[in-house]
């Protein structure tokens, strides 16, 4: 099947045998997994590409084909787990300057993400940007109090009934959050705003293939049942327990092998500038799954050619202790040809009717090498295509391996308790009751 991610490894110090020792330990966290997937929280994701609620599905696809009939610009209000996997699909799969384009040949809205940050320059400098074009906007927020998107509601809810009136403003209001809890919750209700659900057994940053991501996604007119049909293929072909035949697992304990042996850092690496939200995404996700108890691999990004040209060189010979994953997409959906030039005074002739494409995988053959050469394993992950099933593919694939990794690690993948200490700092230094130093 074309959706097929394949695992490559380029690096030998790993044998099989030293991976498949590692199969026992693999096949009780696989049947862990399954076993608490039931009753406990936080396992909702498992299934979810076969399990996802098909109503509030087909209310997505309706809002969605609303929101792209009555407005110009979508403003996606949310942070973490809350905005990346939607912002990752989206420029993933969109045309690299998408929100550049005239609005007749985008055909749908523009789609700008704010409440990820606390600048207030940002934030003036987008509301300029929507100018007084029509707009609708969906906060996103499990706990619905996250400080950074409450901010931003709050800005943009002013914003939209002093443009809209109160009336009008709430139907072009849109809410994620969770079905009972949390401030938002409280006022979606007594607005009655239209709301989707973050169910309460899947956290944030596995949280894409819900409404979370799934709204933004289709308001951009990505076909978000080809994305889930891509993830159930790989929830199909994951479900495997053996560590042999499963490319997932074998990930997941390939770079705990590599940890084991210093290597903690890894780099997730692109060729393809749009996958750049689809790595901060995967930062996200396992920077908050693993990094806990002092433990944890370090996860960076890179995007190839771009950053050989600045990374590169301590990748090749700086401190040892980094690895690499490689993304390959084999075929790129645009293509450009090297034309002949008489003069050739830029000597590029030797690449006559050769393609962007060509030379652009021949750089990742010798960057691998090299890399691998000067001591940084790789690992590829090679896919056909960069599509709506791929995408779908991709997701589960690291949310699963992740979710492996960090039992692997012995850490707990789906809490993250240092998060909050910064807000309690910041609760204090704001004085938010209740947060008053002692
Ligand atoms: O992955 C996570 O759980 C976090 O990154 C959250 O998504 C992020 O902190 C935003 O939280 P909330 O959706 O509650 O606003």
């Amino acid at each position: 099947m074309a959706n097929n991610v394949k695992l490559e490894v380029k690096f030998s110090g790993i044998d099989t045998k030293e991976i498949m020792l590692q199969a026992e330990q693999v096949e009780k966290i696989h049947q862990e997994l399954r076993a608490k997937q039931a009753k406990e929280n936080f396992l909702g994701w498992l299934t979810l590409p076969t399990s996802y609620n098909k109503i509030e599905f087909e209310k997505i696809k309706k809002c969605a084909k609303k929101i792209r009939e009555d407005s110009d610009v979508f403003v996606v209000i949310g942070i973490g787990g809350s905005y990346l996997g939607a912002r990752a699909v989206i420029e993933s799969l969109t045309p690299t300057f998408y929100n550049l384009l005239p609005k007749e040949q985008r055909k749908t809205p523009q789609i700008l993400y704010v409440g990820n940050n606390m600048s207030g320059t940002y934030l003036n400098d987008l509301v300029e940007l929507i100018g007084n074009r029509d707009l609708s906007i969906n906060v996103i927020s499990k706990s619905g109090t996250t400080t950074e998107p409450a901010i931003a509601f709050r800005f943009f809810r002013e914003f939209m009934e002093n443009k809209y009136g109160v009336k009008e403003a709430r139907k072009r209001i849109y809410v994620t959050t969770d079905k009972e809890k949390g401030a938002l919750r409280t006022l979606a209700k007594k607005e009655r705003y239209e709301t989707f659900i973050i169910p309460n057994n899947i956290g944030g940053r596995y949280s894409v293939l819900t409404a979370v991501g799934l709204l933004p996604i289709s308001v951009a007119d990505i076909d978000i049942e080809k994305l889930m049909a891509g993830a159930r293929f790989a929830q199909e072909k994951y479900s495997e327990e053996n560590l042999k035949y499963n490319d997932c697992y074998k990930y997941a304990v390939l770079r705990n092998l590599l940890y084991q042996k210093e290597k903690n850092i890894e780099i997730l690496v692109t060729y393809e500038p749009k996958l750049h939200y689809f790595i901060e995404w995967w930062k996200q996700l396992f920077g908050e799954s693993e990094g806990k108890e002092q433990k944890g691999i370090f996860p960076a990004g890179a995007e190839f050619t771009t950053d050989l040209h600045s990374l590169g060189q301590y990748i090749q010979e700086g401190r040892r202790n980094l690895f690499e994953t490689v993304i390959n997409i084999e075929k790129q959906e645009a293509n450009v040809q090297i034309h002949f030039d008489e003069d050739n005074l830029d000597e590029l002739n030797y690449l006559e009717t050769r393609t962007m494409d060509e030379v652009n995988h021949k750089a990742m053959q010798a960057t691998i090498q090299a890399h691998t050469e000067g001591d940084v394993p790789n690992i590829v992950l090679n896919v056909d295509k960069l599509n709506e099933e791929t995408m779908g593919h991709f997701i589960y694939f690291f949310e699963l391996a992740c979710a492996v990794s960090g039992k692997l690690l012995k850490v707990d993948p789906f809490n993250q308790p240092g998060v909050e200490k910064y807000k309690i700092n910041m609760f204090q230094l704001l004085g938010k009751p209740g947060y008053e130093e002692k």
